[in-house]
């Protein structure tokens, strides 16, 4: 099949690069010309595990092309993606200025049958009004669908959740849309959900809500088993073996963050107060979530007395492993209160240090833990990366100025560290 991506960014490249690899053929539009410029020379933006293979082979075999004339595109496509950036405005409300320009300016270029799909997170009730807008602006009387098709990619295994997704949601108004996004997707073999437009937009912020409530709830739970002592590693695996609550994303740490989920829970607040309900209980995950990156800092405070002059070594700057992506990263929130408190701030990260650079003043950045560690007065882990799960602590002991460390994602074993005669702050142990 012919497909058509508006919005080559992370969303973008990788659902065009998967689709390609599914067998069919591909374009992925965007409206910044050196970004596809450089697409078209080989460079892959972004860090993602697999892209840069599965996009280069797609490429060579003709199924992966990239480009910016919109028009041309667009009609070549019967199925069209919509994956342009809804960054969120000031009162948390996704901005959907990108996504009604796109469908303007499908709606004054197409000269057949297309089908819209909005792939970007939308607020429930976008597809109404992308319908709307592409009637309002054609030029020709040519039918056209619109489908909801929403993304569950994370990063860092953005690929392989594309490749094997536990399902896949499709929002659609007529059988025809249903009959294409149906055979798009049938090389996967996996379960596909079938429904309504609105009910499809919500299912992806209801799961994207409930998967943050989950670390939400764990993390409240850290801070009980802080005050009466227990072990929140025990507690979460205790109850995620319960197979009605499952294991996954019960990890207790400094916070989610990302291009996601703080943006995706002000959304919902949002999009749930317009329709009268005041959803109080996402007001508390994101609360929580906020306090859990005041606390670490707070406890790194009480380790050392006073931060004011302190030099504190970050270990990982990225919002989760596996990624070089930054957005909304705890580690930006919390090098901004260490600063305030007088700290000074060394920082590693194996692939954010570039982007790094660009987000954060006065940070020096280092090419090593180790170097991170020297003359520090505490090291704090932020993003839980495989290479600083097995770092000597004999060596990063006789580095270190003072024998801290505040291990915000839980990876190392406290007892261990504290029979090396350090001081451990966790959380939730
Ligand atoms: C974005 C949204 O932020 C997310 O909510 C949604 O689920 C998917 O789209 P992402 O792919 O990570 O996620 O965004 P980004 O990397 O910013 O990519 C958006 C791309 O769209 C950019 O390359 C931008 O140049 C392009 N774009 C934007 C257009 O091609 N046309 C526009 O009008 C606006
Ligand atoms: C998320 C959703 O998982 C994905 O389905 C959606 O399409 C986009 O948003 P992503 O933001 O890439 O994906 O990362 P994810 O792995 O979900 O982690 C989000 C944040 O939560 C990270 O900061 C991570 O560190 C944190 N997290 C995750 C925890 O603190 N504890 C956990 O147990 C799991």
């Amino acid at each position: 099949m012919n497909i058509c991506i508006i919005g080559a960014g992370h969303v973008g490249l990788v659902t065009g690069a998967c689709f390609a690899d599914l067998g069919h053929r591909v374009t992925c539009l965007d409206n910044n010309r050196q970004k596809i410029q450089s697409l078209k020379r080989g460079a892959i933006p972004i860090y993602e595990p697999g892209l840069e293979e599965l996009a280069h082979r797609n490429s060579r075999l003709g199924r992966l092309r990239f480009s910016d004339k919109f028009a041309e595109s667009v009609n070549e496509a019967e199925v069209i993606f919509i994956a342009v950036g809804t960054p969120p405005k000031e009162t948390g409300e996704a901005d959907l200025t990108y996504v009604e320009n796109v469908a303007r300016q499908i709606a004054t270029a197409m000269r057949s049958y297309k089908l819209v799909v909005e792939k970007s997170t939308v607020p429930v009730e976008t597809g109404e009004w992308i319908k709307r807008t592409i009637q309002a602006y054609k030029k020709r009387q040519v039918p056209f669908d619109v489908g909801s098709n929403p993304e569950f990619l994370r990063e860092g295994s953005a690929v392989q959740d594309f490749m094997h997704p536990d399902r896949i949601v499709i929002g659609v108004e007529s059988q025809r849309a249903k009959n294409l996004l149906m055979e798009l997707y049938k090389p996967l073999k996996v379960p596909i959900v079938v429904t309504d437009i609105k009910s499809a937009e919500l299912i992806k912020h209801a799961s994207n809500s409930f998967l943050a409530t989950k670390i939400s709830f764990i993390n409240a739970i850290a801070m009980i088993c802080e005050q009466v002592g227990a072990d929140v590693l025990k507690v979460s695996e205790g109850m995620g073996m319960d197979r009605r609550i499952g294991p996954s994303f019960l990890s207790a740490g400094v916070g989610y963050g990302g291009s996601c989920f703080p943006k995706d829970i002000d959304a919902f607040i949002h999009i749930a107060g317009k329709s009268g309900y005041d959803f109080q209980l996402l007001k508390a995950v994101r609360e929580i979530n906020e306090a859990q990156k005041r606390r670490l800092v707070q406890k790194i405070e009480k380790a050392l007395w006073i931060l004011n002059d302190k030099t504190i070594g970050v270990l990982g700057l990225a919002f989760k492993p596996d990624t070089d992506d930054m957005r909304n990263a705890p580690a930006i929130d919390i090098i901004a209160m260490l600063q305030q408190a007088g700290a000074k701030v060394k920082a590693y990260d194996p692939q954010a240090i570039p982007l790094a650079k660009t987000l954060l003043k006065d940070v020096q950045f280092c090419q090593a833990p180790y170097e991170v560690a020297r003359r520090s007065d505490a090291l704090v882990v932020l993003t839980e990366w495989n290479e600083f799960k097995e770092l000597d602590f004999v060596r990063i002991k006789k580095l270190l100025r003072q024998p801290v460390v505040a291990d915000g994602r839980n990876i190392y074993d406290p007892k261990k560290l504290e029979q090396l005669g350090f001081r451990y702050i966790g959380v939730g142990r």
